[in-house]
């Protein structure tokens, strides 16, 4: 009797991770395919600030081109969505100019693996500015994280101080980013999709004057004719790619965020991570040593160990809420 009623469940349930599955493989697609621009345009033209400027308008341009031709449905804001947003834009523009900068200074790999070490200080802000606690397991998971990073860290051929701490201010940075959106993604009024656009929207805003001051178009006007002289007029291609993709992985990782829980979609950060670090050694044809992949094995490895852990804590205090929602 229960055929009927179960068949419908679990094909839509098949449904539900067929589509989670495209979203991955086409954000990983997107973020190795904007990982490699970025790094091409940075390599010719370092200036890091004005291309993270540059995603973000492009970003911005192609999310109010697409509410004018109602491709998409603009979403209904009022004053309070934009001030829950405002410390989300924050910390995601510190977070996105910072991981640029780092490129531009370090290999695409290294800013990735020390990037790969992201939940370490999710659970340091969480215990000692959150007050929140994790079972021993989440902290020993931490062991491997920060030793792996360290460990790639100390053996990186081409360390550089600023790329190190360009990575580690987009890890808190985006830490932040992902506890203030969580408070502002709640009730749901805004799609993912619209949400990422107003983020962008905001952070190119608060972006263009601190681009300006610490670059600024004199700066820009003359590392372009170098740029130009070295690559010609495919630069152009190349600063257009690195800002179309920005916006696309970014759109399509928040849109996934409808779907799942931060919890799954960190899981699917970390393994987006390995398929960058793997592409752009085999694209830039950067040296690594093998202790610093072991190095980089290793935060990767305990990253996994930390989301099931933190898996495991989540489910249960799911059930627990359940149960207490049943006694009720
Ligand atoms: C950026 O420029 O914002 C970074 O490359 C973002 O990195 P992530 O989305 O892979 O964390």
């Amino acid at each position: 009797r229960s055929e009927p009623i179960e068949a419908p469940d679990l094909k839509s349930e098949a449904a539900k991770k067929v589509k989670i599955g495209i979203y991955f493989a086409v954000w990983w697609a997107l973020n190795v395919v904007f990982n490699i621009y970025n790094k091409k345009v940075l390599n010719a033209f370092p200036y890091p600030w004005l291309t993270s400027t540059l995603s973000l308008a492009c970003g911005s341009l192609m999310m109010l081109l697409s509410w004018a031709t109602r491709i998409a449905e603009a979403p209904k804001t009022d004053f309070e969505f934009w001030k829950t947003l405002f410390p989300v834009a924050v910390a995601h523009t510190i977070g996105h100019v910072a991981a640029t900068v780092s490129m531009s200074k370090v290999a695409v790999s290294f800013t990735h693996i020390i990037k790969s070490g992201e939940p370490a200080f999710s659970v340091l802000v969480s215990r000692f500015l959150l007050g929140e606690t994790f079972p021993l397991q989440v902290y020993l998971s931490l062991v491997p994280i920060i030793g792996g990073c360290a460990l790639a860290a100390v053996t990186e051929l081409n360390f550089n101080m600023v790329g190190f701490m360009g990575a580690m201010i987009s890890n808190l940075a985006f830490v932040f980013r992902n506890i203030f959106s969580k408070r502002g993604m709640k009730g749901k009024s805004v799609s993912g999709m619209n949400y990422y656009a107003c983020l962008s929207m905001l952070s190119l805003l608060i972006l263009t004057p601190f681009a300006i001051a610490v670059e600024g178009p004199q700066m820009w006007a003359a590392g372009w004719q170098t740029g130009l002289s070295q690559i010609g007029p495919n630069l152009v291609w190349w600063i257009a790619a690195q800002s179309v993709f920005y916006h696309l992985y970014n759109q399509v990782s928040y849109m996934s965020l409808d779907e799942i829980s931060p919890l799954t979609f960190s899981i699917g950060n970390t393994m987006k991570r390995i398929s960058v670090i793997v592409s752009s050694i085999i694209i830039f044809r950067t040296p690594v040593q093998p202790v610093n992949a072991l190095g980089a094995a290793i935060a990767i490895l305990g990253t996994f160990l930390y989301s099931q852990w933190s898996l495991i804590v989540e489910t249960s205090t799911d059930c627990s809420k359940e149960a207490l929602e049943q006694a009720d």
